[in-house]
C-alpha cells in the first residue's frame, strides 16, 4: 500500500457527472494501491442550514453513489463523519492550534459567507479546522480533493506543523493533496465557462448520478453549443492539448469533448480526431449512448439501494466501527500530548 487515503463529500445534493468524473471514479481507481477511507461529511453540511430529513436522505444517497461506483466496503471504509465522534474532538484541539489570521485568509469562507458575514454560522468558519481533524484523526498522507480545496489543505498542514513544534511531537502528519486527472473540471451543461455544481438552481445545468436514460438524453439534447461542426486537430498544441485561444472561443463545445473522452476513457486529442466536422446533432446521440451505459448501471444500483435503507445503513455503521478502531489510539496520543488526563 502506497498509503492512506482520506477523503469527503458533503451530503447536500444528488452527485452529479462532476463528482463522477472528478472524485468518486478516480477514488474508485486508488483503492487498489491505497488504503482508503470515503467519509459522508454531515457535519461540515450543517455548516449551513439543512434540513434534517433532507440531510438524512442526502447521506444515504451519497453512500450509495459510493457503493454503485465501484468503491468496495470489504477493502475501503465509507462512514458517516458524525458517527465518529472523534472528529468533533479533534477539532476542538486543532481550533486551539490553529490561528485567527489563518482562517481570516480562506477564501471559501469569505464566498460563502457574502456580503452578510456577521450573520454566517461560527461552525462556517471554523470548517477547515474540521476537516483538518477529518484528514489527521487518521494519519493519512493523501486527500483527493477539488482544486477549490488546496486552501483548507495547505492549512491542515500547517495546523499539523504547528501542533507537532508546540507540542514536540510527531503525531500529526502533514497530508499530501492529490488534484488532478482526466476531467479534473466538468462544466456546466448551460455555461460552459461555469463549474457543473450541485448549487446551480437549473438541472438542466447538470447530469445527476441517478438520472435516467430519458432525462440524460433530454439534457444532453438541450446542452448549450455553437453553430460550428465540432473542431479538427488544428485546434491542438504540439502537445496534443487544446489550445487556451481555442477552448475560450468555444467553452461548451471542448466541455462535451471532454465528457466524452473522460467516460470513454480516452485522451482529448484521440476523441477531437474522431470526431472532426461532425455536427453536434449526431455527437450528441453518441454521447448520450455513452453516458448512459456508463451512468445507467450505476444509477439502477443506487435506485436498488436506495429502496433498501437498512442495506446502506448497515454499510456506514461497520464503516464508522472501522473508522474509530483507526482514528480512537490516534486521538488518545494528541490528548496525551496535550496535557489531558484519560477519562
Ligand atoms: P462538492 O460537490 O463541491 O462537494 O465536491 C465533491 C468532490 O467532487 C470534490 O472532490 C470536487 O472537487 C469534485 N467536483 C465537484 N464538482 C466538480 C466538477 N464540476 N468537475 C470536477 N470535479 C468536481
Ligand atoms: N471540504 C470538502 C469539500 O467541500 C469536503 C471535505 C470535508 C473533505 N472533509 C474533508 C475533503 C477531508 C477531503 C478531506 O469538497
Amino acid at each position: 500500500m502506497k498509503g492512506r487515503i482520506f477523503s469527503g463529500v458533503q451530503p447536500t445534493h444528488t452527485l452529479h457527472l462532476g463528482n463522477y468524473l472528478g472524485a468518486v471514479r478516480n477514488w474508485v481507481r486508488m483503492q487498489k494501491e491505497y488504503e482508503c477511507i470515503f467519509c459522508v461529511v454531515d457535519m461540515h453540511a450543517i455548516t449551513v442550514f439543512q434540513n434534517p430529513e433532507e440531510l438524512t436522505k442526502n447521506t444515504r444517497e451519497v453512500t450509495a453513489a459510493f457503493m454503485a461506483s465501484g468503491i468496495d466496503v470489504s477493502h475501503s471504509i465509507i462512514f458517516a463523519q458524525s458517527q465518529n465522534r472523534v472528529h468533533a474532538q479533534l477539532a476542538w484541539i486543532l481550533n486551539c492550534v490553529a490561528r485567527v489570521g489563518w482562517l481570516n485568509r480562506m477564501t471559501q469562507f469569505k464566498e460563502k459567507a457574502g456580503k452578510d458575514r456577521e450573520n454566517a454560522s461560527v461552525g462556517l468558519y471554523t470548517y477547515p479546522v474540521l476537516m483538518a481533524a477529518d484528514i489527521l484523526g487518521y494519519q493519512a498522507t493523501h486527500v483527493p480533493v477539488g482544486e477549490d480545496q488546496k486552501q483548507h489543505l495547505e492549512l491542515a498542514r500547517d495546523i499539523a506543523q504547528k501542533f507537532n513544534t508546540d507540542f514536540g511531537s510527531d503525531l500529526l502528519v502533514p497530508p499530501n493533496p492529490v488534484i488532478g486527472g482526466p476531467a479534473a473540471r466538468v462544466m456546466s451543461l448551460r455555461d460552459g465557462t461555469k463549474k457543473m455544481s450541485k448549487s446551480d438552481a437549473s438541472d438542466y445545468s447538470r447530469i445527476n448520478m441517478t438520472d435516467d436514460a430519458d432525462t440524460i438524453a433530454l439534457k444532453l439534447r438541450k446542452a448549450k453549443t455553437d453553430p460550428e461542426a465540432l473542431p479538427g486537430p488544428d485546434v491542438l498544441d504540439e502537445r496534443g492539448r487544446v489550445k487556451a485561444e481555442e477552448e475560450a472561443k468555444r467553452p461548451e463545445a471542448y466541455n462535451l469533448l471532454a465528457i466524452y473522452a473522460a467516460l470513454s476513457n480516452k485522451e482529448l486529442a484521440e476523441v477531437i480526431n474522431e470526431t472532426a466536422g461532425k455536427e453536434f446533432s449526431g455527437f450528441k446521440r453518441d454521447l448520450t449512448d455513452l453516458a448512459v451505459s456508463v451512468l445507467g448501471p450505476i444509477g439502477a444500483e443506487m435506485q436498488r439501494l436506495l429502496a433498501n435503507p437498512g442495506e446502506v445503513d448497515a454499510v456506514l455503521k461497520a464503516g464508522a466501527e472501522k473508522a474509530r478502531a483507526i482514528s480512537e489510539p490516534i486521538l488518545k496520543k494528541i490528548e496525551n500530548a496535550v496535557g489531558f488526563l484519560s477519562a
